[in-house]
This record gives structure tokens, sequence and C-alpha cells, in this order.
């Protein structure tokens, strides 16, 4: 069936592997990206399917209300699947306007234009919010989030994206718009922007600079192989119930150090250093404020209800994402120019 989706924040780490998925999974669609090109957008993401005859890219602002309502006025939009959003949890703590704006703006003004365009006439139509399991706060040493645990979110960035989830789901309740959510646990994978744990680390590895871990290094969060996500969302789109909302996540849980000594394990195999070598650049830092002491997903809804679930292990799914790093230097240099230095020396000044 033809169909026009509109993604949003598609050139960033998990929509530009939700877009390849849905231009090549699906010809007949008409996909629309719609990405600002902030810091975290980068088209070289998608290069591989930027001139197939169902992709398209707008660039444009989610928190331009006017902008969004001509997109909407322009193409018939079945669907949207919206990622934009500001992501990083640092950023969040130095400057929370820009996620206040994003997040929680920005999602408002597709809400609207979504509303006003479909004209109470649902039929065919769906809005899929992508939202992150940091909404329901911090974990003790045991215990489980599910679709039912009380938000409680406690950086600025889970608070703009509880905020938005809550929107979401007003719309819903209020004005009938049928929507899907989905709150997902840590990905990591290949384009992911060298800010995040995973990617940071493998950069620093390769290029000999310290590893700066966070407090005692104990806290835990649950890894999931990008694909994976993505092929969650492509599931959930075409086969989630209305109204619901579907935790996704790897059942994955690893204490920061554990991971960044296997990471420093395989990057010794796979440059040829001495094992032990690249541990020796670990060195615990100054702890983030208001750091969240453990996120671990249950992911049994999806997979009991939908069928869902991950399709590598972490073990796979590391390998295949530092070789995608090694194997991709000139993407790393453009995305670490500019800005992303003197960033880098904010962050890690102390
Ligand atoms: P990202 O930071 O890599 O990409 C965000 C994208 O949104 C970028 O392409 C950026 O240019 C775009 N964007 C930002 N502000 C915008 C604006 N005002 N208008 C239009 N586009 C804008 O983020 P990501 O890691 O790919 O996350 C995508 C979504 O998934 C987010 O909503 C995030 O909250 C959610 N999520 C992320 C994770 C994770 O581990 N990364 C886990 C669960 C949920
Ligand atoms: P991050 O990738 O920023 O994801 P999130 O905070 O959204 O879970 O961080 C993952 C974990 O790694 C988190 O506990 C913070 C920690 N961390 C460090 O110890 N050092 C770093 O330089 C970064 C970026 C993160």
């Amino acid at each position: 069936m033809k169909k026009t989706l509109l993604i949003t924040g598609g050139a960033g780490f998990i929509g530009s592997h939700v877009v390849r998925l849905f231009v090549n999974k699906y010809p007949d669609y008409q996909i629309l990206n719609l990405d600002a090109l902030t810091y975290a957008g980068n088209l070289e993401n998608l290069k591989d399917i930027e001139n197939a005859p169902n992709y398209t890219f707008i660039k444009a602002d989610i928190t331009d209300a006017a902008g969004i309502n001509k997109i909407f006025n322009t193409y018939n939009i079945d669907g949207v699947i919206h990622l934009a959003a500001e992501s990083h949890v640092d950023r969040s703590i130095t400057d929370p306007n820009a996620f206040i704006q994003t997040n929680v703006m920005g999602t408002a003004n597709l809400l609207n234009a979504a509303k006003e365009s479909w004209k109470g006439n649902f039929e065919g139509k769906r809005f899929y919010h992508v939202s992150t399991d940091e909404v329901y706060g911090s974990l003790g040493e045991t215990g489980f989030f599910l679709e039912t645990t009380p938000y409680d979110p406690q950086s600025p960035y889970s608070a703009s994206k509880a905020a938005s989830d809550h929107f979401v789901r007003a719309y819903g309740n209020t004005y009938g718009l049928p929507f899907v959510l989905t709150n997902c646990s840590n990905n990591y994978g290949p384009n992911h922007f060298p800010e995040k744990l995973i990617p940071l680390f493998i950069n620093n590895i390769r290029n000999n600079k310290p590893l700066p871990v966070y407090g005692d290094g104990k806290y835990t969060r649950d890894w999931l192989y990008v694909v994976d996500h993505a092929r969650a969302i492509d599931m959930v789109f075409h086969t989630g119930k209305n109204g619901e909302t579907y935790n996704i996540g790897g059942f994955n849980e690893w204490q920061n150090i554990e991971l960044v000594k296997l990471l420093c394990t395989k990057m010794d195999e796979k440059l040829g250093r001495e094992p032990g070598t690249s541990a020796q650049l670990i060195s615990y830092i100054k702890d983030r404020p208001g750091h969240d002491r453990r996120y671990a997903i249950d992911a049994t809804k999806i997979k009991t209800e939908l069928g869902w679930e991950p399709s590598v292990t972490f073990e796979q799914g590391l390998d295949i994402t530092i070789d995608w790093y090694l194997n991709n230097q000139e993407w790393l240099d453009h995305v670490t120019s500019g800005n992303y230095q003197s960033y880098y020396q904010k962050q890690y000044a102390h």
C-alpha cells in the first residue's frame, strides 16, 4: 500500500537507521526525512540511500510551528515517526533550554500540525513517538522498567522527553489522535555521535586519549544494537496497537566500567596492541550531576505481543560497531572537527 511517512531526526544516529530500513524495505512508501541538521544531524549517514526514488530530505526545524504546518499542508502525510530531539544528558545539564524547545515545544508543534491536517479523520493515520527509558528515572540494584512504571525523570533531558510523552498521550486521549509510543534503552552502533559513551571511548582509545569514566564507574545501562531498535520501530509502527506503549531493550545490562574494559580488550585485539594497553587510558573523573544509577528494561510485552527480539548478541553488535568506526575514520574526522573540540574541552576540562 502506498503511504507518505514523515520521519523526524532522520539524519541523526537512530533516525538514519530507521530511514534506511524504511526506504529499502518499503519501496511503495514515500519517506520524508525532516531534520534541522544540528551538530548531531549528518547527511553523510544516509549517503547510500540519498538518491532513492522514494526518499526526500527536508531541512526544517520542529521548533518552527509555521514551517511544520506548511510541510503538513504540502504533503499528504499518513504517518509520523518522531525521533528529532536533543539527546545528550550532559548537554541538557549545561543547556536545558534547547531541550525544552526541541523536545517539548517541537513535539507539540508536530502534534498540532498532525491534528490540524488530519482534521479528525484518523483512518490510516498514525503518530509514532520515539522515547527513552530514562523517563522512568533510576533503578536500585534490582527490578526492571515496565510500561506501567510511574514516570520519575531526573535529568533535564529525561524531563523533556517525559513531558513530550505526556503530550502525545494527552492528544490521544483528548483529540483521539492515533499514536504509539516506545521507550527504548541505550542504543549503540554505527553513526553514533562520539559524545556518547561507546563511540567516544572507541575514538579515544584509537587516539590514545584518556577514557573519562564518571564517578565510580558502577552505573549500569541496558545496551541495544541500533538496527534492532530500528527493526522494533518498524514492527510497532505496522503492528502495534493504537494508544499503546512498548518498552524496547536487550536484557543486556552492563556496568560502565565492565563495558569499558571489554571495549579496551576488543580494541587491543583489533589494533594489534599488547593486551592491557588500552585499559591504561581509563581515568576516573568527577561524576555527572544527578547521575541515574541504573536503567534496565523489561521487554516482555513487545516480545510476547509483537514477536520482536534482538537479532544480534552484544558481542556481535560491538564487533560490528568497532569495525565500523575503524573503517570510517573520515566520518569521525568530519564530526569531530569544529564545534566538537570546544564541546570536548568544556565537558572534560576537570
Ligand atoms: P541524535 O542526537 O543522534 O539525533 C537527533 C537528530 O534530531 C539529529 O539529526 C538532529 O539534527 C535532529 N534535530 C535536533 N533538533 C531538531 C530540531 N529542532 N528540528 C529538527 N531536527 C532536529 O539522537 P538519537 O540518539 O538518534 O535519538 C533519536 C531519538 O531516540 C530521540 O528522540 C531520543 O530521545 C530517542 N532515544 C535515543 C536513545 C539512545 O540511546 N540514543 C535511546 C532511546 C531513545
Ligand atoms: P551516555 O552514553 O551519555 O548515555 P546516558 O547518559 O543517556 O545513559 O552515558 C552512558 C553511561 O556512561 C552513563 O552512566 C554516563 C557514563 N559516561 C561516562 O562515564 N563518561 C563519559 O564520558 C560519558 C559520555 C558517559
